[in-house]
């Protein structure tokens, strides 16, 4: 899928297939390196980390093992509503394991806030993140992520797994939604 599939629809492409490739690059030579000779457990969270967790898992050399949650803090719209559930819960034990959470974005915080406690108080040795994006200005509460792709402003972003009412998850770039979208 690209530009012309969806035109009209976008009003600016953020980030590009290869600025978001390269990035990854990076961050898993950073998290080969932090994480050499131990176990790691990479943990995605569904739907919009699909994409992150598959071009980041396959840059590292290191071994690791996958799993995934799915959690809801959104319905259709575009604000989040600070409500967490869980929808699906990990298969794995996390005792002693080190987890790294794959995420596709953070915004106000609070969806991988209540994550992080959550995975914490199930006793693993480290739990840690790994974000594609983060709005700085969006945050509600302070989220310590160790690896950050890019920090962006505080707008609707869509493509590379993030959607809008479930459509354009499969862009293979960045962009914002044209106002008439959801107008
Ligand atoms: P948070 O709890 O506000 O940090 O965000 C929770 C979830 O909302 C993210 O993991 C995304 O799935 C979704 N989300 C937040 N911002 C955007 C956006 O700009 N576009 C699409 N989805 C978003
Ligand atoms: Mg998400």
């Amino acid at each position: 899928m690209d530009q012309s599939d969806v035109a009209g629809d976008l009003a600016d492409i953020l980030l590009t297939e290869e600025q978001l490739g390269s990035r990854l690059d990076e961050m898993a030579a950073q998290i080969d390196a932090d994480y050499a000779g131990k176990d790691l457990l990479l943990v995605g969270v569904l739907k919009g980390a699909v994409m992150v967790m598959a071009d980041l898992s396959r840059r590292l050399h290191h071994p690791v093992s996958m799993d995934w949650m799915a959690v809801s803090s959104y319905g259709s719209g575009t604000k989040s509503s600070g409500v967490v559930r869980i929808l699906k819960d990990l298969d794995t034990d996390l005792s002693g394991r080190n987890v790294l959470i794959a995420e596709d974005i953070i915004d106000s915080g609070l969806t991988l806030s209540w994550l992080v406690q959550n995975l914490r108080s199930r006793g693993p040795e480290s739990v840690e993140i790994a974000t594609m994006l983060r709005k700085p200005d969006a945050a509600k509460v302070e989220v310590d992520v160790k690896y950050v792709g890019f920090d962006i402003p505080n707008e609707f972003v869509v493509g590379y797994g993030l959607d809008y009412a479930e459509k354009y998850r499969n862009l293979p770039f960045i962009g914002t939604l044209a106002p008439h979208v959801y107008a």
